[in-house]
């Protein structure tokens, strides 16, 4: 039996944190669709057309090591808007979705475009400045130099980005749980969405 769990929220909000942990409480496999983005703006950074590279992806590109830096981000926000991108990467992310066992989907427009009969939606958020230094805390840690004004700046145009587009703009779907990570420890807002996954799950008899 399949069963989706959709998280979706801003850049840096702790979804990628939040989702693997919630996979592995329950099972589940994890997709993390903004890798997909990513993979395709670092693709046009090294001078292919999105359309293109968003219709030939392959799973090798999703492992180039360089997917993470604020480069490929901004990129990979400028090819999201993009409406023939989006729609060439629907049918990996509905097929993940339906996986047997359960999966966990985080992005922008999982529980609004891509799963929106999901029976779990969370809205993952924190303020900009939060998110800003634990997206820098990472970055410096895996060894990138980068300023923390630089990475405020970068989440800040991300957001207004990917809010503002007309193709599946980042909003909160009307049914999702909302969790404000700011003030939460990462035990604190993986406890938060493991209880409403629980909930439907009871609700729903899911084994
Ligand atoms: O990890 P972070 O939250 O910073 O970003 P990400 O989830 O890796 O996504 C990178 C970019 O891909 C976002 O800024 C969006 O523009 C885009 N994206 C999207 O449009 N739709 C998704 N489902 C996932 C990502």
């Amino acid at each position: 039996m399949s069963f989706t769990v959709a998280i979706d929220g801003p850049a840096a909000a702790g979804k990628g944190t939040i989702s693997k942990a919630v996979a592995a409480e329950f099972g589940f496999g994890h997709l993390d669709t903004g890798l997909l983005y990513r993979a395709v703006g670092r693709k046009v950074l090294h001078g292919a057309s999105a359309i293109e590279a968003a219709e030939t992806l392959t799973t090798e590109d999703l492992t180039a090591d360089d997917l993470r830096t604020p480069e490929v981000a901004q990129a990979a926000s400028k090819v999201a808007v993009i409406a023939e991108v989006r729609a060439a990467l629907v049918d990996f992310q509905r097929a993940f979705a339906r996986r047997a066992g359960g999966a966990v989907l985080d992005g922008r427009d999982i529980g609004t475009v891509i799963c929106p009969k999901a029976p779990v939606k969370l809205y993952v958020t924190a303020s900009a400045e939060v998110r800003a230094e634990r997206r820098w805390k990472e970055l410096t840690g895996n060894g990138h130099e980068a300023a923390l004004e630089d990475v405020l700046a970068d989440v800040v145009a991300r957001d207004a980005r990917d809010r503002e587009r007309a193709e599946a703009p980042l909003v909160a779907a009307e049914d999702a749980v909302h969790i404000d990570t700011s003030d939460l420890t990462i035990d604190e807002a993986v406890a938060a969405a493991c209880a409403a996954v629980r909930a439907k799950q009871g609700s729903l008899n899911f084994e």
